[in-house]
């Protein structure tokens, strides 16, 4: 069965880019970020995996640590991350884990075999310090992610958690945000939001985005 939203990230041991990674053991307090790709040495993988790289600091930022997949060994890898250095202009500074045998893209269900029997889908995890599982996507081989887009959900969720809040659609940091529903309580609404908030409906409560000064 495939993974879901709330669940438990499964753990495992695997070989990487990096040396043998013990997944739950390395992702440690921060986020993770763990993305799968069709296969080494194609071109859209080439592109997203230079992204991911240049992104660096701001999954740092937001303490998260990203991971890459496929089902290539790690001699593959080592030369594709010279292609992905040179090409994208960066610094592959990430694990891509080689999973040649298939054990995690089993347990993440990253093979669809009426796309493809061999290769790994282009599917990405965010699993919080507590190891749940917040974002699952999963695109075709031939469309590459928005990493931009990765983040913004990052932040989105981080909000959620330390603020109470919700992100309406299309938001960007910095627009406004919606209390969440479950907050009803009007002391409590007032101490957490000191700038007030804008009741469009009772259900509709917008507040200028909380950890902005
Ligand atoms: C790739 O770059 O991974 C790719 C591009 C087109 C079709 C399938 C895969």
């Amino acid at each position: 069965m495939s993974l879901r939203l709330g669940d438990i990230a499964p753990d495992f041991e695997q070989q990487s880019s990096d040396g043998p990674i013990s997944f739950h053991k390395w992702l440690g307090d921060s986020w993770g970020v763990l993305f799968s790709h069709p296969a080494d040495f194609t071109p859209v993988c080439t592109t997203e995996l230079g992204l991911t790289a240049k992104l660096k600091d701001e999954f740092t930022k937001r303490n998260v640590k990203a991971i890459a997949l496929s089902v290539d060994p790690v001699d593959s890898h080592t030369k594709w991350i010279h292609d992905i250095n040179t090409t994208q202009k960066t610094r592959v500074n990430f694990p891509i884990l080689a999973d040649a045998d298939r054990k995690v893209a089993e347990l993440y269900d990253l093979i669809h075999p009426n796309a493809s029997t061999t290769a790994t889908v282009r599917s990405l995890f965010v699993i919080d310090p507590a190891k749940k599982i917040r974002l699952t996507i999963t695109y075709p081989a031939s469309t590459g992610r928005n990493f931009d887009e990765i983040l913004r959900v990052i932040d989105s969720l981080q909000l959620t958690d330390s603020h109470s809040v919700a992100t309406p659609g299309n938001w960007k940091d910095g627009d406004d945000v919606v209390i969440v529903p479950s907050l009803q309580d009007p002391e409590l609404i007032k101490k957490k939001f000191p700038k007030g908030y804008t009741a469009v409906t009772p259900y509709l409560r917008l507040t200028p985005q909380p950890n902005k000064p």
